[in-house]
């Protein structure tokens, strides 16, 4: 009976482990200390991330579009949309449940503060807006924080 008890629990473990996780691919390079806190705060959400370490980012971001004025330290890729630098997986989950026709989601640069996940190293908010790029490159703004 023990077992039998065992055994549902852990089936039913697995089912919600299923339906809550997103997989989510980092490009990153090795030494950026502030892409690691990102990626461990995609995993405590329940995203399941693979990170790729790259020495030089440049190509990657080309490839999938992330236009040269809006790159920030890490790419992301989810699928088939990048998620570049810091972005709250709010704006991510929003994205994954819209699907809008577009080639992805940025925080351009490295704004710094408490509403920034990976970057809160200073005590205070920062303004910042997370931007969605259409498939021919131009922006316009997804979400705002402040
Ligand atoms: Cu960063
Ligand atoms: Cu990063």
């Amino acid at each position: 009976m023990k077992n039998f008890l065992l055994l549902i629990l852990l089936v039913s473990l697995n089912i919600s482990c299923g339906v809550t996780n997103e997989k989510i691919q980092v490009y990153m390079t090795p030494s950026c200390g502030c892409c690691k806190k990102w990626v461990s705060y995609l995993k405590e959400n329940g995203f399941e991330v693979e990170s790729i370490m790259l020495d030089d980012m440049g190509p990657i971001k080309t490839k999938y579009g992330v236009p040269e004025g809006d790159r920030s330290c890490h790419t992301g890729i989810i699928n088939s949309y990048f998620v570049e630098g810091h972005v709250p997986v709010n704006d991510i989950r929003e994205l994954l449940s819209k699907k809008p026709d577009i080639a992805g989601i940025t925080v351009p640069g490295m704004p710094a503060g408490q509403n920034v996940p990976g970057m809160e190293t200073v005590d205070t908010n920062a303004e910042y807006d997370v931007l969605y790029v259409r498939n021919d490159g131009s922006t316009d703004v997804w979400n705002s924080y402040n």
